[in-house]
């Protein structure tokens, strides 16, 4: 059974879509901690209510970024679980954490990548006037959501949709192909080859 931490900033829907299919047995894991880089989030209550130890790291506590990622990466180092998911988790990982924990990591991404990196990637999407988009599963690497694809999943865009209505439609997906990537990861069914991921039968 793998060890898995979260990683959550808000929200937290998408933890609780991880919380759920560990509990039915879809996910071949135990969560074993959830890192937050805000106290407020609501992905702590979450975490309470589902007995997950949560670790703060409050980055307006930090003098520097530098200090922030620095503990970042301490407490990441002393988890140690065998894969960290980026649920929702809103700032960039610097180079040396991202290298430090490469292949072991996954993060979940509101686009259909390499389209619309970065903030407000449904904004970005209903604004360019694309006719689908989704959601992307991916390793994460040095660069900002830019790792290895694990998982797409698409939905279409209609005309009347605003960034609120497509953030809905695509939520709905993400919360189907996260616990689905994060359950063939725990089977050791990724198979990372440069950037392509295969997938085992
Ligand atoms: C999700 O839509 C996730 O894909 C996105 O933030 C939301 C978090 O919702 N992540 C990013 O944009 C990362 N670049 P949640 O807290 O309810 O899971």
């Amino acid at each position: 059974m793998k060890r898995i931490a979260v990683l959550a900033s808000g929200r937290g829907s998408n933890f609780q879509s991880v919380i759920e299919k560990v509990k039915d047995g879809s996910i071949n894991g135990e969560i074993v901690c959830l890192i937050t880089d805000k106290p407020d989030a609501y992905a702590i209550e979450r975490a309470e209510k589902a007995g997950i130890p949560v670790k703060i790291i409050d980055f307006n506590k930090f003098k520097t970024r530098d200090d922030y990622n620095r503990e970042l990466r301490r407490t990441m180092t002393e988890v140690n679980p065998d894969v960290f998911v980026l649920a929702g988790y809103m700032r960039l990982l610097e180079t040396e954490t991202a290298k430090a924990f490469k292949g072991r990591m996954i993060n979940i991404h509101p686009a259909l990548l390499p389209s619309f990196k970065g903030l407000h990637a449904q904004r970005q999407a209903v604004e360019y006037g694309v006719k689908v988009a989704g959601c992307t599963v991916h390793f994460v690497d040095e660069e900002m959501d830019g790792g290895a694809i694990i998982l797409q999943h698409v939905v279409p865009v209609l005309d009347d949709d605003d960034e609120d209505t497509l953030a809905g439609r695509i939520l709905k997906e993400e919360h189907i192909a996260l616990p689905k990537a994060i359950a063939l990861f725990c089977d050791d069914r990724l198979v990372l080859e440069g950037r392509r991921v295969r997938i085992l039968k």
